[in-house]
């Protein structure tokens, strides 16, 4: 298959997502950044546009063989927002909740040989909180909405608005990509305080916990972003449901 340079990168993987892990290596953004083209998100990760279509065209050729990817283009809006919570949103809690107890431990420990940590703990802390909020919104305000119109048969009349008077009044969708865009930001951070979580030679068994624990948290929200940027949002806004 031909992969098209000036295709949005969210698009391709949306169409294959057995490619998700190699954009993940390349470092290619393909969910807060998901609607810029092949070419501009391979600029911007710094790898050669025509290496990276080499390696997607002979990925997606081995891929395409038969093995059962879910094309979640093809599910309704209520099994995209059961899976989210189920599989992202429970883990990014246990996941952070985890982090924060180690990040202090770590700090205690390390944290006078390594000042860097006590930026880490406090982004985790931060992102927590924030991750926490942003949840709630989409748990309580947005996927119930989308599910009741879906149901209703795409008919808004008689269901009652939850955005109405809260955060997510003016454009909740635009309101929940800007802060996936700011949670992408933070870890941009964090690889940078850490050196792309690469623990130094003196880690404790903790430390090394802590950057491999954020280094997973950092790929399955990438995942999670783009379920929700590039397919159940754009799903509810080609219905009209939340524009
Ligand atoms: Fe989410
Ligand atoms: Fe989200």
């Amino acid at each position: 298959m031909n992969i098209e340079i000036t295709k949005p990168v969210g698009e391709i993987a949306t169409e294959n997502p057995a490619l998700i892990p190699l954009l993940e290596e390349l470092k290619i953004d393909y969910c807060c950044g998901g609607n810029r083209s092949l070419k501009d998100a391979c600029a911007l990760a710094g790898v050669p546009v025509e290496q990276a279509v080499g390696s997607l065209e002979r990925l997606a050729a081995l891929a395409s063989r038969p093995k059962e990817e879910t094309d979640w283009r093809r599910k309704t809006m209520a099994e995209l927002s059961d899976y989210i919570l189920e599989k992202h949103h429970t883990y990014t809690r246990s996941q952070l909740g985890r982090l924060k107890v180690l990040a202090e431990k770590v700090v205690q420990v390390h944290g006078v040989r390594h000042p860097e940590l006590a930026g880490v703990k406090g982004v985790v802390k931060e992102m927590a909180e924030e991750m926490e909020g942003h949840m709630a919104k989409e748990e309580e305000q947005v996927f119930p909405y989308l599910k009741a119109v879906e149901k209703a048969g795409g008919k808004k009349d008689g269901i009652p608005n939850p955005f109405q008077g809260g955060s997510l009044e003016n454009h909740p969708l635009k309101v929940l990509m800007w802060e996936h865009g700011m949670t992408g930001e933070e870890f941009i951070e964090l690889r940078h305080m850490t050196g792309d979580f690469i623990p130094p030679q003196d880690a404790c068994q903790s430390y090394r916990a802590l950057y491999r624990g954020l280094r997973e948290l950092e790929e399955d929200l990438h995942q999670h972003v783009h379920l929700e940027n590039n397919i159940l949002f754009q799903k509810a806004m080609q219905a009209n449901i939340i524009d």
